[in-house]
C-alpha cells in the first residue's frame, strides 16, 4: 500500500463534494471523485490535482459494487452525494420517499459496505453527510429529514462495529450552504428565516463544510469515532427566542 492517502469522495462535481475533494488534494491526499452527472464530474476533475473521475449512481448496488472493485486502496470514504426534496407529508409519495432514500441513506450503506475491505486494510475512516435536517426536525423535510437521520444512526453504527478494525466512522451536519442542492429548495423567505435562526446570522460555504469533512478524516483526529459534528453557525445548539433577544434587546 503506497503511503499516499487516498480519499473517495462521493458527489463530487459540484458544491460540498467538489470543494471537499479539492480541500483533500490541498492537502496532499490523491482524491477519486465520484459523481453520477458525469458531464459536470468530467469538466471540473481536471482543475483538482491528483484526482480521477469515476462515474457512478450510488443508488445502483451494481454500479457501487463495480466501481468499488476497480481500487486497490482507500484511506477515507466520504459519503456525500446527496438529492433534496422538500414539499409537504401528503405529497410525498412512496416513489418520491424511495428516491430520496436510495441515494441518501441506500447509497451511503452501499458505498460503506463497498469500501470495507480496503478500509480495514488502510486502518482508514468514513465521513458521512447528513444535515441539521436530520438533527431537528422541521416542516416539509419527511422523506430527506428522516434519510438524514438515519444517516446519523448508520455513522454510530458504523463507529461501533469497525472500532475493532481501526476503521473511525463520523458524521458532519452541514448547516445551510448555497449550493444548487439548497438554491433548488430554499425560498428567500425561508433564506431570511435561515439568516435569523442561526446565531451566525449567515449560511456557511462549502469550503467551511470541507474543513470539518478533512478534519474528521485526518490523523488529527485519530482518537475520535462515532461523533456527529454541526457545522452549522450553531443552528442546533439553539431554542427558540434568540433573534428577539439578539436585537434591540434593552
Ligand atoms: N447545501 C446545503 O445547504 C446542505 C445542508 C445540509 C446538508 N447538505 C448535504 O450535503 C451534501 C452535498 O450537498 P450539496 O449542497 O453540495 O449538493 P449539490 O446538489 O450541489 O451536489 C450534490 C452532488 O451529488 C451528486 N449526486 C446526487 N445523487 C447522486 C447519486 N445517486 N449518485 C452519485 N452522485 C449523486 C449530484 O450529481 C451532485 O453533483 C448532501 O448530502 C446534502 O444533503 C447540504
Amino acid at each position: 500500500m503506497s503511503t499516499q492517502k487516498v480519499a473517495l469522495v462521493t458527489g463530487a462535481a459540484r458544491g460540498i463534494g467538489l470543494a471537499t475533494a479539492q480541500s483533500f488534494a490541498a492537502q496532499g491526499w490523491n482524491v477519486l471523485m465520484l459523481d453520477r452527472d458525469h458531464a459536470e464530474l468530467a469538466r471540473v476533475v481536471a482543475d483538482v490535482p491528483r484526482a480521477t473521475a469515476l462515474d457512478c449512481d450510488i443508488s445502483d448496488p451494481d454500479a457501487v459494487a463495480a466501481s468499488f472493485t476497480a481500487l486497490d486502496q482507500l484511506d477515507c470514504l466520504v459519503n456525500n452525494a446527496g438529492v433534496a426534496q422538500f414539499g409537504p407529508i401528503e405529497a410525498c409519495d412512496f416513489a418520491l420517499w424511495r428516491s430520496v432514500m436510495a441515494t441518501n441513506l441506500d447509497g451511503t450503506f452501499l458505498c460503506s459496505q463497498a469500501a470495507l475491505p480496503l478500509l480495514k486494510a488502510s486502518r482508514g475512516n468514513i465521513v458521512n453527510i447528513a444535515s441539521i435536517s436530520g438533527l431537528r426536525a422541521s416542516t416539509l423535510r419527511v422523506a430527506y429529514g428522516t434519510s438524514k437521520a438515519a444517516v446519523i444512526q448508520l455513522t454510530k453504527q458504523q463507529a461501533a462495529e469497525l472500532g475493532e478494525y481501526g476503521v473511525r466512522a463520523n458524521c458532519v451536519c452541514p448547516g445551510p450552504v448555497r449550493t444548487k442542492l439548497a438554491m433548488a429548495v430554499h425560498s428567500q423567505e425561508i433564506i431570511d428565516a435561515y439568516h435569523d435562526a442561526i446565531p451566525l446570522n449567515r449560511y456557511g460555504s462549502e469550503a467551511e463544510i470541507a474543513a470539518a469533512i478533512t478534519f474528521l478524516a485526518s490523523e488529527s483526529a485519530s482518537y475520535i469515532t462515532g461523533q456527529v459534528l454541526a457545522a452549522d453557525g450553531g443552528f442546533d445548539s439553539t431554542g427558540v427566542g434568540l433573534p428577539a433577544l439578539r436585537k434591540d434587546t434593552p
